[in-house]
């Protein structure tokens, strides 16, 4: 991947950073996002002397945020004229309900919000690649999901659950790829989503309640490393047997078909109308 530049969110841990290193090593230039500055200075570091790779280098971004997405987002916009492949790979679970500073149930905010305003707000040096992939990490867990309810984003009416949100966050960003993917097929970019497996990270271990991080911690020993949880996402970034193929949902590198809901286009499009409000601002 010599040339090319990959800019990867939430690429200082877990399946983030292995994807960095693997793909570091096959020579791209590569830019982790991180919300913390030791962080990210600590996977950098760590990128570059395993991947033997020195173009690595990290962007501070709380995807939670709308005004520091548009404050990385400046900053990404300076710093890669050209951006290749983008993973919006950054994801949180989050047991108790909390909103983010714009208001916005935190698990939607993050995973699906944070990354649907980035991908906009770069899209145009995204174009200047010419050929770029789009990759967004979501999840089998997207399976819970079967309906949106736009007008309780926030689950003032319908009871909370941390599975129950980071599942609709999930489905969020399948509909988010395959709209995506319609919105760009003209401009020769691909639009992916990923299952990448039960993969042993800390994710559901930082902010859960402690029957879901006794769970998780019970259950990682039959979890795969994450060096098998990045394969699919190096694989979409990277093989040219995918080259053109977009608006797919993958795992283990192959595609498979989400859940029947996730598929609709109607309720993609919606969604994507209901990002813009949320935001404020109209993309595309
Ligand atoms: N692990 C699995 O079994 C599994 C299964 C299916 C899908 N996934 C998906 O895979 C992706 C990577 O997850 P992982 O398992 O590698 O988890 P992880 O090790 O916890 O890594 C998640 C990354 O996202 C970052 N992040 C979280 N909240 C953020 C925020 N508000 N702003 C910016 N960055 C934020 C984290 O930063 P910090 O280091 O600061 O927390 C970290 O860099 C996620 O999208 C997840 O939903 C994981």
């Amino acid at each position: 991947m010599k040339g090319k530049t990959v800019v990867i969110t939430g690429g200082n841990a877990g399946i983030g950073k292995a994807t960095a290193i693997a793909l570091a090593k096959k020579g791209a230039e590569i830019v982790i996002t991180s919300r913390s500055e030791s962080n990210a200075k600590a996977a950098v570091a760590e990128i570059k002397s395993t991947s033997g790779n020195p173009a690595v280098s990290y962007v501070l971004v709380d995807l939670s945020s709308q005004k520091s997405v548009r404050k990385a987002a400046e900053e990404l916009k300076t710093k890669c004229p050209q951006i290749d492949v983008l993973i919006n790979n950054a994801g949180c679970y989050i047991s108790d309900l909390q909103l983010n500073v714009d208001g916005i149930e935190m698990q939607f905010g993050t995973n699906h919000i944070g990354h649907f305003l980035l991908t906009n707000l770069i899209l145009d040096n995204i174009k200047a690649s010419g050929k770029a992939r789009i990759i967004n990490l979501s999840s089998i867990a997207h399976k819970s999901t079967r309906a949106l309810n736009f007008d309780d984003i926030n689950y003032q009416k319908e009871d909370y659950g941390g599975w129950k949100s980071y599942s609709r966050s999930k489905f969020c960003n399948i509909l988010f790829t395959k709209e995506l993917a319609l919105r760009l097929e003209k401009d020769g970019i691909t639009v992916n989503a990923v299952h990448p497996g039960g993969v042993r990270t800390e994710i559901a271990e930082k902010n859960a309640n402690w029957f879901t991080k006794l769970g998780w911690i019970v259950m990682k020993p039959l979890m795969i490393t994450v060096e098998k949880g990045a394969a699919t996402s190096i694989h979409l970034a990277s093989s040219p047997q995918v080259e053109g193929i977009s608006g797919h949902y993958w795992a283990m590198s192959k595609q498979y078909w989400s859940n029947k809901p996730s598929q609709d286009p109607e309720l993609a499009k919606n969604l994507w109308l209901k990002s813009e409000e949320l935001i404020g601002q109209k993309f595309l």
